[in-house]
């Protein structure tokens, strides 16, 4: 049986590149093929950090470079989208942008290009943004209320994704942080100023890997 494929959209970006260590450090005990895109610079450094993935330049916008991964990498069999425009100043500034990459129609019609479609499971990262975030604790079948453009670009992606694919999971992540990235993304998170000690920044941007990891089922 060949290996198996994972490609890993936003690669670049500070979840992206954390998952692609947590997943280059599993594939020495479970080998399986790793890939990710990136959009705005070739992501050199990164390239060097994991020398065996593959990388290639793609357009959420426009679904420009999928067919190079359907030529050079296949089909995967686990696809996480990181990719997003994450910052909500950015998404109040340009809500066409924000909805034509957040909700990732490119992505999955390019997934549907393929005869087994199904086989491919796809892990989408959502947000606690999409809540009205007037009460602590929100659990999942709470009402999806968004206040922002971030967040009402986000629940179109949801629903987006569960009507037009079968395999999927959907994972409303709140503030990520966790130590620097091995190449710095240009964006500051507010948390980022905070100085944690470095056990818990490790312990939390290892856990949403691990907890991907495990939901791919690899
Ligand atoms: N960070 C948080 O605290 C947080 C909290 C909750 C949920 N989330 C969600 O978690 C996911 C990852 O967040 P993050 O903070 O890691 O995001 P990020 O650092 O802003 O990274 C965004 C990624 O999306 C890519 N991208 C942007 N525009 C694109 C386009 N037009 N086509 C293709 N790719 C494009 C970027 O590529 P380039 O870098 O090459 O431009 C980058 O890889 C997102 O879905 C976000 O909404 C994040």
């Amino acid at each position: 049986m060949s290996a198996k494929k994972v490609l890993v959209v936003g690669g670049t970006g500070y979840l992206g590149q954390h998952l692609l260590q947590g997943f280059s450090e599993i594939q020495a005990t479970t080998p399986f093929a790793l890939a990710f895109t990136y959009n705005s610079f070739p992501p050199q450094p990164l390239l060097l950090a994991f020398p065996t993935s593959f990388a290639f330049h793609v357009d959420l916008k426009t679904g420009l470079g999928f067919d190079s991964i359907s030529q050079q990498f296949g089909q995967p069999d686990v696809v996480v989208n990181c990719a997003a425009l994450s910052v909500p100043r950015a998404c109040e500034n340009d809500p066409d942008a924000a909805i034509t990459i957040n909700v990732p129609s490119s992505l999955v019609n390019w997934l549907s290009s393929f005869a087994q479609s199904d086989n491919t499971l796809v892990i989408h990262i959502s947000t606690d943004q999409v809540y009205e975030g007037v009460k602590s604790f929100y659990k999942e079948e709470d009402e999806a209320l968004p206040v922002n453009v971030y967040g009402k670009s986000k629940v179109a992606a949801e629903q987006f994704i569960s009507e037009k694919w079968s395999n999927f999971a959907i994972l409303r992540s709140s503030i990520i942080f966790g130590p620097q990235t091995v190449s710095p993304v240009p964006k500051s998170l507010p948390i980022q100023e905070i100085k944690w000690s470095s056990f818990m920044m490790s312990t939390v941007v290892q856990y949403m890997s691990r907890m991907l990891w495990l939901s791919s089922g690899l």
